[in-house]
């Protein structure tokens, strides 16, 4: 089976027996000098590294030896931190073939079967190898070109499933990392419509704003209005569950660049605004993993994409406009603009009777402040959505934390010429609660939204994580399988 990333390609297969090239062996930090004894075959050899940390390794000859961390500490968790650290090793040191050696107890320990456990090894190990060089000259070809698992069991399903999971995070990533002179709103679309190959159950929608504006979306127009980027609505559609089935919705905000409009953003860093469409990215990928994995779910995503621009023609701080719901909105600042795109799409989103629906954004820099880059900000108004969401977030390693949507917040958002004003509070106190609070107020069905605005982009991976991707499709699996 084979993998590219860019201009690299990757064969993984499973043998018995090892392979040439570098042998991978996985052990206990405990464990550890007694393993590097036997692979430095000494009697006396003792360990001239301190392996104590998850993703440490050592280098004898043609072995690696990595460490899984204390067998207590002993969790998904660190498991993700070895395959992606590995990853990165030996990207670095140029190796073009490894054998892996993970036996079976390494999975028990986790009360996980064989084949998941290699899933979520090989999807991590793969997305440490993830590198973004398409606007430059020089080409980071990888060296690696075979990986060899070691095993006797059948994993040849197991290891096509991790590579679909694998390409729809490095669309994430991808689609993130690109500038948004080249990720417009019509590109977003054009990468949609591509999905239509992936599964003869697949169904691709773009609006442009004619038909934005037939549908009565005027906040997300209001938005779009500053900017010379024609708006796009997405409307994508997989249909691999029973015909009755009721769908799963997730809508991304897709602000391609967000300077504030009028309430235009300071100049420093205002380039990371790029990654204002994150959310966006984020749910076409797991789109295309899922429709690529086949699963028998019903999946609707719902991406509205603009840029957020100040011109002669912008929205302007007290203007009142009325939502594709009928509520009327007061803009006291332009910048406060995902909830207005996200707040039509959510009311959009009704008439299919959903499962559940969930939005991902890159919402608020309060939520930044309250949670930093460790988890994404979660609200959610059902207490069975959390526990599915919390279990998959745990099977994925994907850390989130909820937040509260109490009443009191709701009255910080209500009008004063207008039903609801765009911002909330007194100089933006609880500003990721109040946000979340304004989409709830379109909502009337099971609903989670995820702020990302901390988790989406990290400066360890110099821009876009892909999260919490791996977290939505660990969550439409399991209700795919229940
Ligand atoms: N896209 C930003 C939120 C953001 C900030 C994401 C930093 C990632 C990094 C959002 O549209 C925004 O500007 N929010 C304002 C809201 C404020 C005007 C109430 C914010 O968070 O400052
Ligand atoms: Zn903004
Ligand atoms: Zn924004």
């Amino acid at each position: 089976m084979q993998l590219k990333i860019k201009h690299s390609k990757i064969t993984f297969q499973v043998k018995n027996n090892l392979e040439k090239g570098l042998k991978v062996v996985f052990s206990f930090a405990e464990n550890a000098g007694e393993i590097f004894k036997e692979i430095s075959k000494s009697e006396s050899a003792s360990l001239f590294e301190n392996l104590n940390k998850a993703g440490s390794f050592v280098i004898y000859g043609q072995t690696m030896l990595v460490s899984l961390g204390g067998s207590e500490k002993y969790s998904l968790n660190t498991l993700t931190l070895a395959a992606t650290n590995l990853a990165k090793a030996i990207a670095a040191r140029e190796i073009a073939e490894i054998n892996l050696d993970l036996n079976n107890s390494f999975a028990d320990k986790l009360a996980m079967n064989f084949s998941d456990f290699i899933e979520k090894f090989l999807v991590n190990f793969i997305n440490g190898l993830y590198y973004f060089d398409d606007f430059k000259s020089e080409k980071a070809k990888l060296a690696l070109e075979k990986v060899t698992l070691i095993s006797s069991q059948k994993l040849d399903p197991t290891i096509s499933a991790a590579i679909a999971i694998a390409e729809g995070l490095f669309l994430v990533r991808d689609l993130a990392n690109n500038p948004s002179n080249v990720a417009t709103p019509t590109y977003l679309g054009k990468t949609a419509k591509s999905f239509e190959k992936l599964n003869k159950n697949v169904t691709v929608e773009v609006l442009g704003e004619k038909e934005i504006r037939e549908l009565g979306m005027n906040t997300f127009l209001a938005v779009a209005k500053g900017s010379k980027e024609e708006p796009k609505f997405i409307k994508l559609e997989y249909k691999g569950g029973k015909k009755s089935a009721k769908p799963i919705v997730l809508v991304g905000k897709g602000i391609t660049f967000d300077s504030g409009g009028i309430s235009i953003k300071p100049g420093a860093n205002m380039d990371e605004m790029k990654y204002d469409m994150c959310g966006a990215a984020t749910v076409l990928g797991v789109f295309a993993s899922i429709a690529k994995l086949g699963l028998p779910v019903h999946l609707i995503v719902l991406v509205p994409s603009c840029e957020n621009m100040p011109s002669g023609t912008a929205q302007k701080p007290g203007d009142i406009v009325t939502t594709m719901a009928g509520k009327t909105v007061e803009i006291l600042n332009t910048d406060a603009e995902g909830r207005l795109i996200l707040c039509d799409a959510l009311h959009y989103a009704k008439q299919f009777e959903p499962e559940f629906v969930i939005d991902v954004a890159t919402l608020t820099g309060a939520c930044i402040i309250a949670l930093g880059g460790v988890a994404s900000g979660l609200y959610v108004n059902d207490e069975g959505l959390y526990s599915d969401i919390l279990e998959a977030s745990e099977s994925a390693s994907d850390k989130v934390w909820r937040m509260p949507l109490f009443e009191e917040y709701h009255e910080l958002i209500q009008g004063n010429h207008a039903d609801l004003l765009n911002i909330g509070g007194w100089g933006g106190k609880g500003g990721s609660v109040t946000a979340a609070c304004f989409l709830q107020a379109f909502t009337d069905y099971k609903w989670a939204h995820f702020d990302i605005a901390g988790t989406s982009t990290s400066p360890e991976v110099k821009g876009a994580t892909g999260r919490p991707f791996k977290l939505l499709v660990e969550l439409v699996r399991n209700y795919a399988n229940k």
